[in-house]
């Protein structure tokens, strides 16, 4: 892997040879797709959040498009873990770049056996996903409450070894109340953020469009929120700043903000893996412009 130059950052105990991360959601159930994301240029990738069991998801739709981003309620579907492991270590044999693994569950104890496998199965380190918008059980009924969230990490903390990640969801008065539980409790570090509760009504058929009524928004209407959230964060722990990103200036915002690497989402849905190799050629030119690497970059906006 290279890991010299402009580029090159840390994260929660991870050497990048760039900050941009692929997202949790995108392309990240396959092994195959992995590597593509990899070959496009991907500082790291994460898996799509792995269940203990397999689940379906919602009945379609369960994306829709709008001109500043998408709002998706898929249902976290997925393999679940027994079928996961064997891509996942597929995934490992290949690729060269980290593997952050993404686990949810309905209880600590299932999380923690999820992160348990795919730490097992190879994973560089876990994502917690306790931060899901619309998936009862699954995110905000743990992920708003400071001392749930802090009761997650201690009991996945326990079995996992390898770097811990907790994504945090905006959707709470107090941000940093969830970040300092999640770091006290054990995580070497935060994702931020998930998506934000979101919903769309077609007017010529007078009802919502998602089968699921309710999803989350993704891409350019939430980079505002991320930055903020990232920038109420990011001297407390390691923050993966995510949140529509998709060109270099908004990947420089994110790390300005204080974030150490860049989650890149639904720009990779929209723009394709290209926006990888994008987005880092416009970062080293800024970079060269300014005369800094990505490690002097990170919490210059935070200064004044
Ligand atoms: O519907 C979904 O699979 C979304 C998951 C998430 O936002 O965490």
């Amino acid at each position: 892997m290279e890991v010299s130059g402009l580029l090159e950052t840390e994260v929660a105990g991870l050497r990048l040879r760039n900050p941009l991360i692929l997202a949790s959601g995108v392309l990240g159930n396959a092994a195959s797709l992995l590597r593509r994301a990899e070959e496009a240029g991907a500082g790291a990738v994460t898996t799509k959040t792995i269940l203990p069991e397999p689940t379906r998801g919602y009945d379609n739709p369960v994306v829709v498009e709008l001109p500043f981003g998408l709002i998706n309620a898929m249902g976290l579907p997925n393999p679940g873990v027994d079928e996961f492991e064997r891509e996942l270590r597929e995934a490992k044999s290949h690729l060269t770049i980290p593997v952050i693994a993404s686990a949810g569950g309905g209880s600590p104890e299932e999380v923690a056996h999820v992160a348990g496998r795919l730490q097992d199965a190879g994973a560089d380190a876990i994502e917690i996903n306790a931060s899901c918008p619309h998936v009862r059980e699954h995110g905000l009924e743990i992920g708003s409450s400071p001392e749930l969230i802090e009761e997650l990490v201690r009991e996945v903390r326990r079995g996992v070894k390898i770097p811990l990640l907790v994504k945090l969801t905006p959707m709470v008065p107090d941000i940093a109340s969830l970040a300092k539980a999640a770091i006290n409790a054990g995580a070497d570090g935060l994702t931020a953020i998930n998506t934000v509760r979101a919903t769309y009504i077609d007017v010529e058929a007078m009802s919502p469009v998602l089968s699921n009524r309710v999803g989350g928004l993704s891409g350019p209407a939430i980079r505002p929120i991320a930055v903020r959230a990232v920038y109420e964060i990011a001297h407390l722990g390691d923050v993966i700043g995510t949140g529509g990103v998709e060109t270099w200036r908004d990947a420089a915002e994110m790390l300005l903000a204080g974030a150490k690497a860049v989650g890149v989402g639904t720009a990779v849905m929209t723009k394709g893996l290209e926006v990888f190799r994008e987005i880092s050629e416009g970062l080293s030119s800024y970079l060269s412009r300014k005369g800094m690497t990505v490690k002097e970059l990170i919490g210059r906006g935070r200064d004044c």
